[in-house]
């Protein structure tokens, strides 16, 4: 990286780093709580705000994901799988359950922890809904799990295990006593998953950028930051009952997001050429084997079996103090937080096209 764009990308993160919960007020009554996972991602983030509130953590977890952030906080190494005899004896306010993805697992820990917890919150999936065809909210149908012994979680099992151990959070900690969250694609600084980190990025490298359907395609998503207030805020409230969490349908649009990765990409000064969006459609895109969401990230199609996709409605989730911060900061600090990355990720990013992919795609006629 060019020296002028590291020190501005520098700038760029410590500026997020201090300011992203500076200026959070403490809550009225500290919190003892414990995440089940809480070394990754969504949970540094959950864990960094827990304590610019003025709560106590503790991290349950197995070891394997390393981080050198919030060294401070108490780790209990164990493994979902059977090994809980970290957690016997203790007690919290709340267990913030960020790494439940069968329902055998998240029975383990509601049984053993449901007397010696007040409140159980299962960060779950929309992808737990039995159709993304037409908008959901918190009433539709979940998927059903075809085989209920399965533990194999794949594409095709992850949504119905999702609404599996929904079912098991509730069923331990009963229904006034347990909070679901049911995110849409999460994203921001520390996203290993890369699916909207991929354009920001892109469009970092300038030139002419290869943009899916329409720009008026409505997508979804949410910042990994935005979600971790809301679970504080819902402990800190005592709510109970399941909310999407999401942005609301219609507030942002392949258009914006595209828009956006530009802005940011030209915060850093980084691009020889600025990035050019090309709109393909989505007919087009097909012929040439570039498929929505894996290749295309955030993008799906707003037609047939993804017309619901990012219409999930979030009414519940915004009455109860969900907020959505905008997609030009999110982008930013996305971007800022991915030119820190070690180089290898950088360059080898898991969603989105290669750059030779991404020119023959240009370059062939419809
Ligand atoms: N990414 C999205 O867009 C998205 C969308 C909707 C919902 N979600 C949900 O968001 C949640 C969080 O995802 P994430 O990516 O932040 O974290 P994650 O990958 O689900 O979990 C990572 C954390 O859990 C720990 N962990 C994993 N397996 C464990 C086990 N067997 N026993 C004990 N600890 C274990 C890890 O530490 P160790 O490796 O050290 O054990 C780490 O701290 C998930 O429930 C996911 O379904 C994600």
């Amino acid at each position: 990286m060019k020296r002028r764009a590291f020190l501005a990308a520098t700038a760029a993160l410590s500026f997020t780093a201090q300011s992203s919960w500076a200026g959070s007020t403490k809550a009225k009554k500290p919190l003892r709580l414990l995440i089940l996972g809480g070394t990754r991602f969504i949970g540094l983030h959950m864990a960094e705000y827990a304590l610019a509130r003025g709560h106590s953590l503790t991290f349950f977890n197995r070891g394997r994901t390393k981080t050198d952030r919030l060294p401070q906080i108490e780790r209990i190494l164990g493994d979902r799988n059977g090994q809980l005899e970290g957690l016997a004896n203790r007690s919290w306010d709340a267990v913030i359950d960020n790494s439940g993805y069968v329902p055998r697992h998240v029975t383990l820990t509601g049984e053993l922890l449901k007397a010696r917890a007040n409140r159980y919150l299962f960060v779950s999936s929309i992808s737990a809904y039995a159709s993304l065809a037409t908008p959901n909210d918190e009433q539709s149908p979940v998927a059903p799990l075809e085989d209920p012994s399965t533990e194999a979680v794949d594409g095709s099992t992850y949504g119905p295990l999702k609404a599996a151990c929904e079912v098991a959070a509730e069923r331990s900690f009963g229904a006034a006593r347990t909070i679901v969250l049911r995110p849409g694609l999460i994203v921001g600084p520390e996203d290993n998953t890369d699916r909207f980190t991929y354009w920001p990025a892109r469009a970092a490298r300038g030139g002419d950028m290869l943009a899916p359907g329409n720009p008026s395609d409505p997508i979804q998503v949410i910042d990994g930051r935005d979600l971790a207030m809301f679970a504080i805020h819902t402990l800190e409230q005592q709510l109970s009952g399941t909310f999407n969490v999401v942005s609301a349908p219609g507030q942002f649009t392949m258009g914006r997001l595209i828009d956006a990765s530009i802005a940011a990409a030209s915060t850093f000064g980084k691009p020889v050429q600025p990035a050019k969006p090309i709109w393909r459609s989505a007919e087009f895109l097909q012929q040439q084997n570039v498929a929505p969401w894996s290749d295309m990230p955030v993008w799906v199609p707003p037609v047939g079996d993804g017309a619901g996709f990012a219409a999930t409605r979030t009414d519940r989730a915004r009455r109860a103090g969900l907020t959505i911060r905008p997609l030009d900061s999110t982008a930013r600090d996305t971007l800022a937080w991915h030119l820190q990355r070690p180089a290898k990720e950088q360059q080898e990013l898991k969603a989105g096209l290669s750059a030779d992919r991404e020119t023959t795609v240009l370059a062939a006629k419809g």
